[in-house]
């Protein structure tokens, strides 16, 4: 097999081309064909070395598919020490992006040349590891431990124009990259090399260290990457060199086994899986998408509407009531005026988004978007009467989207004489800020309409999950059981600050209680009270709930809920007065309240998550575990350090997840725990969840 790396004499350069798609990782052969380049060019009556890659990026990374598996040699970090002892001065020239190894092996070059349009990084923080071939020694010796602290632990991109007032880069060109690097090469070689190892770097004061390790470990919340980024960073004001890297060595390899960064990389690989429909074929056309109509002018449809318009789109956006309209679009303008504030967008930027937004009272200007989203309140009828709207309104072959939560999308698609074209995007608010999107595929939903539905989630920077239909689909089904156990915790013996304690230092955003909280718990009060009584679920689980909003208490918005709230910081504080309605409830229902400590809380709440998601599964509503996963990171606050449920339930293991959900069957009743059949069939096969996703392909 041709090796994926190429090295030539041109003119007085020795030119080594990289190409590796899709984003030339450093596989085993890329670093195999280094090796050997970097070695030939030293025979070689050459002025300098230069580095390029092939295709749409510069290396972006290790190649995390190798991770986890029997080391090959040679070893990136030996690979870079011997680029750097290169007699001959070495030259990387950067386009895309140069990540984590790719920006280390630019870092490890002499020189580093780049398109202006170019961004490095070193992210290996998001997959729970630290730089781990020389990035933690060789860049606070360029840029300053606490710079060099700030890239690593934030793990963001930064502009190459940023990185070129760092000293990371020499030299920005606008284009042809090879024909400027060649030039640069040329006219750096007669400096000879200059080895970023052997610079010299200032320690950190003391009290500087300490308050970086109190900022980070502040906000690393329970992941151990960022600690361990700052300790070996902090080395390379103290050690040598060699000392820093052996640090860096037994870091990274430690956090390399770590289940942390194990969850890391099954979310990286997760979250590109998701996007990919099994029974799709490749080739499945895309319908054109430019305008965007959204009916609905509330919170969600503005949050949805902004969306499209950061992306491009021309948006559309109708609410039947003139008010309605005039408070969602200056809603739209005070969110846009926020972001300018804070300086995350400029006033230019902010007011040519906004420009793309049209607001109208009429239906009949759907007529030419060629996607249609609704957004109008949960309810069958009324959802309902607006696509027999649609399907008098809008042009043949637009897409019709319902962002409906929890209704029949089957039901909804089955009144218009389209029901190929109707399809569920279900957005989490702020829809604006929220990565995920559940893209709910209906019973006749066309296939082009899915192909085109998940890509476009991509343009407008979105996380697409296909769920199939049922109620609540992926995210909100798995949440009934999770929040039925957090309450049933309370009427049975914990506060409210006990059970979003408990879940919080397990690693949730936000604990159920002060979620229910910040959504309003009038609105599942409103959803049970529409239910006949015998499907209500167990009282003992909403009782608490709804004496609280019988009380006025709705959460935050009427100031007070399970918490009371301040006005001014809207910090949640515990109240003796819920504490009583919790004891006088439970006494009413004759439960006898008892100390549970924070293990138990959270198997029952999260092992009642696990449990649904097992039937997910089953019955063929998420294609996969992962996509699970990525629905609770992206859209419910699940640590992304833990996997996601499901990667979870493998870390516990099968067996130990079944037997506590039945000893809680034994305990609490059958009918809220019922032993999944995929888990039960799982553990006699003695199968682990991932096992079984990859046997399905
Ligand atoms: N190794 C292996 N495969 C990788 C990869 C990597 N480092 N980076 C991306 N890929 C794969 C993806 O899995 C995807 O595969 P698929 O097509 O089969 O699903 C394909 O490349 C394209 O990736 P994206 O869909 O993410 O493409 P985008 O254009 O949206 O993004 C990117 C490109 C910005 C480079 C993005 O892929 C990315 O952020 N990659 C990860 C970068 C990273 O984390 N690098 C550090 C790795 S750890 C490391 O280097 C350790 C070192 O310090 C020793």
């Amino acid at each position: 097999m041709a090796s994926p790396v190429q090295y030539s004499i041109e003119d007085r350069l020795g030119v080594i081309r990289i190409d590796n798609p899709p984003v030339n990782a450093l596989s085993h052969a890329v670093r195999q064909g280094l090796f050997d380049a970097i070695n030939k060019a030293q025979d070689d009556d050459i002025d300098a070395v230069l580095i390029l890659c092939e295709g749409r990026t510069w290396v972006a990374g290790a190649d995390i598919t190798e991770f986890g598996k029997p080391p090959k040699e040679p070893f990136l970090p030996d690979l870079l020490d011997t680029i750097e002892q290169s007699a001959k001065p070495v030259v990387s020239a950067l386009h895309g992006t140069a990540l984590g190894g790719g920006f280390e092996l630019a870092l490890a070059s002499h020189y580093r040349c780049a398109l202006r349009s170019a961004k490095v990084g070193l992210p290996e923080v998001k997959l729970g590891l630290l730089p781990g071939a020389g990035g933690t020694q060789r860049l606070p010796r360029i840029v300053g431990i606490k710079t060099a602290i700030e890239m690593m632990t934030s793990g963001a991109p930064v502009p190459a124009a940023m990185a070129q007032q760092a000293r990371v880069i020499d030299e920005l060109f606008d284009d042809d990259l090879e024909k400027s690097a060649k030039a640069f090469a040329e006219s750096v070689a007669g400096k000879g090399p200059r080895k970023s190892s052997e610079r010299d770097v200032d320690p950190l004061p003391d009290a500087e260290a300490d308050a970086i390790r109190a900022e980070v470990a502040r906000r690393a919340r329970g992941v151990e990457a960022p600690l361990a980024i700052v300790e070996t960073a902090l080395a390379a004001g103290s050690t040598s060199f060699e000392e820093g890297m052996a640090i860096e060595r037994e870091a990274f390899m430690r956090l390399m086994a770590s289940d942390q960064s194990k969850a890391l990389r099954h979310i990286f690989f997760a979250e590109r899986e998701a996007a990919k429909i099994l029974d799709l074929p490749k080739d499945t056309p895309h319908r054109d998408v430019a305008r965007v109509g959204i009916i609905g002018a509330g919170t969600m449809g503005g949050g949805i509407a902004m969306s499209f318009a950061n992306a491009g789109f021309a948006v559309t956006l109708v609410d039947v009531n003139d008010d309605a309209l005039e408070r969602g679009l200056s809603t739209i303008d005070r969110n846009y005026g926020i972001s300018v504030k804070k300086g995350k967008l400029s006033e230019d930027d902010a007011q040519s988004r906004r420009a793309l937004i049209e607001g109208t009272t009429q239906f009949e200007d759907l007529a030419e978007v060629d996607l249609v989203i609704e957004a109008v309140f949960e309810n069958l009828e009324l959802k309902q009467d607006i696509f027999k709207k649609l399907d008098a309104t809008c042009k043949k072959g637009a897409i019709l989207a319902t962002n409906t939560s929890y209704q029949d999308v089957d039901a909804i698609a089955a009144v218009t004489k389209r029901p190929e074209d109707v399809i569920g995007l279900h957005f989490f608010s702020p829809a604006n800020i929220m990565k995920l999107l559940e893209v709910v595929r209906a019973e006749k939903t066309a296939d082009d309409v899915l192909a085109t539905c998940m890509a476009l989630a991509k343009k407008i920077r979105k996380i697409p999950v296909m769920s199939g239909v049922c109620y609540g689909f992926i995210g909100n089904r798995m949440l009934s059981g999770y929040g039925r156990e957090a309450q049933l915790c309370l009427i049975e013996g914990s506060s409210p600050a006990d059970v979003d304690s408990a879940l919080e230092t397990f690693g949730m955003a936000m604990g159920p209680l002060a979620v229910f909280d910040l959504a309003g718990i009038d609105v599942g009060y409103k959803a049970r009270q529409g239910l006949p009584e015998d499907e209500r679920g167990d009282e003992r689980a909403y009782r608490v709930a709804d004496v609280l909003v019988e009380g006025g208490r709705l959460g935050q918005k009427t100031g007070a809920g399970f918490y009371r709230y301040d006005t001014e910081t809207r910090k949640r504080e515990s109240d003796p007065g819920v504490q009583e309605v919790i004891e006088r409830e439970a006494k009413s229902l004759g439960v006898e309240r008892r100390s549970i400590d924070a293990d138990e809380i959270v198997q029952r709440t999260v092992y009642a998550l696990i449990n649904e998601g097992m039937d997910i599964l089953n019955e063929g509503i998420a294609q996969r575990p992962g996509d699970i996963d990525i629905v609770y990171v992206y859209g419910y606050g699940f640590p992304a350090w833990r996997g996601g449920p499901m990667h979870y339930a493998d870390t516990v293991g099968l067996p130990a997840v079944l037997a506590s959900i039945e000893k809680f069957a034994a305990e609490h009743g059958e009918e809220n725990w019922k032993p999944s059949p995929l888990l039960k069939q799982l553990v006699e096969d003695c199968k682990t969840l991932a096992d079984w996703a990859t046997e399905r392909g």
